[in-house]
């Protein structure tokens, strides 16, 4: 599923591409010249992005199929009492359609929805509900927009006087035929018809290339003063998404620590028959010092500094949808690497949004009702 994601990131860590964007202090605008620069960092959207700080993802809940997990009344006043601000709610809402061309929205998902929404407002969050695998999207963009447009005219009527706390987020992960640049005029549209029915209401935004930070530079907004970017960031992949079976090849080595060195060096598991970057990457992760190790904040930090600069420059908060690391990870290194994610996020002064709350990422052990050990700390610790 995320094969794309990690041959992006498998080339871009070859060329040097990202790196020598992301790394260099002085900041260049790329973006075309239809994204215009707005002058005022007291936006609507500014002061929504205060809002949305501190929070969890619902992963595998309203998005999933069979997998899925079920979560109590009582989790959401877990996760505010754990300390976080704001809930991003992923569904699945084009699985609940009828037939073109209306495409309504079954009562049902409404129902679902309304639950988790009304949980998070009740205890004193904010959130933001999305469009989530919508894969007829990624493959045909131009042919699923009308269908992608009636989804959110419905979704748009329903929550029209819900509370200023709730957003919206258009699509995400756009990818594969889902490029930026064919986005960009669908988001606009899809912002057009909010706006008939929610003047006010916030709207987040993803660029292509699975929300990713190096299709930031191809983004195109209408100059809307409510809305917010939103992007995704797994660095480092192999760390984050070690075993994890729904992604490339590249990733099924486990036993990867962060930060790197690991204090013996790692064998690789038999039978996996790396490609030469994997072979590269954990040559480099066995020897190189912790200060150049590439699983270590050296994989984000960079990044993230550039993610500040790009929204300085162009008037657009930017918030930090998704990081996190899979289950496979040892509790200490999932630990370190939450912790340094987010303190590097907010030294860039982004906000930040865990993958996630109770599903392979886990943040919260449901069987002892408590957080995975050492996670409190690392989100919530000085
Ligand atoms: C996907 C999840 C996946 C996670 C980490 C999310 O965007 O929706 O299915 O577990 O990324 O790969």
């Amino acid at each position: 599923m995320k094969s794309t994601r990690i041959i992006t990131i498998a080339m871009l860590l070859l060329g040097g591409g990202l790196r020598a964007q992301t790394d260099d202090a002085s900041f260049t605008p790329a973006n075309p010249p239809g994204l215009l620069p707005l002058p005022s960092h007291k936006s609507p959207a500014y002061r929504a992005a205060k809002l949305f700080r501190h929070g969890v993802n619902l992963g595998d809940y309203l998005e999933a199929g069979s997998w899925a997990v079920k979560i109590d009344a009582g989790e959401f006043a877990a996760m505010k009492h754990e300390g976080f601000d704001h809930v991003r709610v992923p569904v699945g809402w084009h699985r609940y359609a009828g037939p073109a061309p209306d495409f309504t929205l079954s009562p049902e998902i409404f129902s679902r929805v309304d639950f988790a929404v009304t949980n998070t407002l009740n205890n004193h969050m904010a959130v933001m509900i999305n469009i989530h695998h919508f894969d007829a999207l990624d493959k045909d963009p131009t042919n699923t927009a009308a269908e992608f447009l009636k989804i959110w005219q419905q979704i748009a009527a329903h929550y029209r006087n819900f509370p200023a706390r709730l957003a919206f987020e258009l699509d995400n992960e756009p990818h594969d035929y889902a490029t930026t640049a064919l986005m960009n005029p669908i988001y606009a549209q899809a912002i057009t018809e909010i706006r008939q029915t929610n003047p006010k209401r916030t709207i987040f935004v993803e660029p292509g290339g699975w929300g990713s930070i190096a299709e930031l530079k191809n983004l195109v907004l209408p100059p809307d003063d409510n809305v917010i970017v939103s992007v995704h960031c797994y660095d480092p992949f192999h760390f984050t998404h070690q075993g994890a079976s729904w992604t490339s090849a590249d990733v099924q080595q486990t036993n990867i620590v962060f930060p790197g060195p690991p204090a013996q060096p790692l064998a690789m598991d038999e039978g996996l028959n790396p490609k030469p970057w994997v072979r590269d990457w954990i040559e480099k992760y066995n020897t190189l010092p912790s200060g150049q190790n590439p699983s270590s904040p050296l994989a984000f930090t960079g990044k993230l500094k550039y993610l500040h600069a790009w929204s300085d420059y162009y008037g657009r908060p930017i918030h930090l949808g998704e990081f996190g690391a899979y289950i496979k990870a040892d509790e200490r290194s999932r630990a370190n690497f939450y912790a340094a994610f987010r303190q590097a996020a907010e030294k860039e002064q982004l906000g930040w949004c865990i993958w996630d709350w109770s599903a392979n990422f886990r943040y919260w052990d449901k069987k002892n009702n408590a957080p995975m050990p050492g996670m409190r700390d690392a989100l919530f610790g000085k």
